[in-house]
């Protein structure tokens, strides 16, 4: 089949967009894959959809452990699980503040923390955290989500810091604006969506957006045994955003 053979891999936030391109293309590999989501039924078949709410240790202790044994323990895991927030510094209250760090940042330190135990016995470990642009380059309107994304780029490394010993490798992928769901419901909001949409795609110098496919195979690539000396670092999906300077 693929590069992932034998292998089994659980997928955070798995039920839709990147997360879910994600889950097929690494059961394409040959993984035996597991989903966890707020939303589990809407996980297709040969995907294992498991309720999970990652701001929840309980839950996520529970649905951990009920995918290592439905698959025969972990190898892979991918913190996919995020959501947005607009705005400036000012437009968010502490609350707003609180519930998308623990979503997107404490979320997966939760999720690793319960995985750690089966990674630890698997042949090929490996955690990718689904980062951002926004964790590296200045955008306007996103200062809570920009940092939450910091965050989980600082996370990345501390974490495959502290696991290398172990034989686990930590890595995190960090796209453009990526064409999902959730960015059909942040055009939605917009006063004139087309508008919206071609100021999206102009954004990446290749002049449209990331794909969902795309995201996922970066990921399956840093998932892989195939990425064995690989550890620590972003890769960029983002269509040169980061790094080049066009001219008009
Ligand atoms: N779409 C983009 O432009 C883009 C760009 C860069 C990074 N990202 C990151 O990619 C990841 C996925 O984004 P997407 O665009 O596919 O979003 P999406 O909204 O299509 O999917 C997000 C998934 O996460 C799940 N989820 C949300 N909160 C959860 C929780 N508390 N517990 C469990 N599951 C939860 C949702 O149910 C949903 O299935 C996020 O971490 C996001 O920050 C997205």
């Amino acid at each position: 089949m693929g590069g992932m053979d034998g292998l089994t891999a659980i997928v955070t936030g798995g039920a839709s967009g990147i997360g879910l391109a994600t889950a097929l293309h690494l059961s394409g590999l040959g993984a035996r894959v597991a989903v966890l989501d707020l939303h589990p039924d809407d996980v297709p078949a040969p995907l294992l959809g498991i309720r999970c709410d990652v701001t929840d240790r309980g839950s996520v202790t529970s649905a951990v452990d009920d995918a290592a044994a439905a698959l025969g323990g972990i190898d892979v895991l991918v913190n996919n699980a995020g959501v947005g927030a607009i705005g400036t510094v000012a437009d968010n209250d502490d609350a707003e503040w609180a519930r998308v760090f623990d979503v997107n940042v404490t979320g997966m330190a939760r999720v690793s923390a319960a995985a750690l135990g089966y990674l630890r016995s698997a042949r090929h470990p490996a955690i990718v955290n689904v980062c951002s642009i926004a964790a590296t380059a200045g955008l306007p309107q996103r200062a809570l989500y920009s940092a939450s994304k910091g965050a989980v780029l600082s996370l990345t490394k501390a974490m495959a810091a502290d696991h290398i010993r172990e034989g686990i490798r930590v890595n995190c992928v960090s796209p453009g604006t990526a064409d999902t769901p959730w960015i059909g419901r942040l055009l939605a909001q917009a006063a004139d969506p087309e508008a919206e949409r071609a100021a999206l795609n102009a954004r990446q110098p290749t002049g449209r957006m990331v794909s969902a496919d795309e995201v996922a195979q970066a990921i399956g690539y840093l998932a892989s045994p195939a990425a064995g000396s690989t550890t620590g670092i972003s890769l960029a999906v983002d269509g040169g955003m980061q790094e080049l300077r066009l001219r008009k």
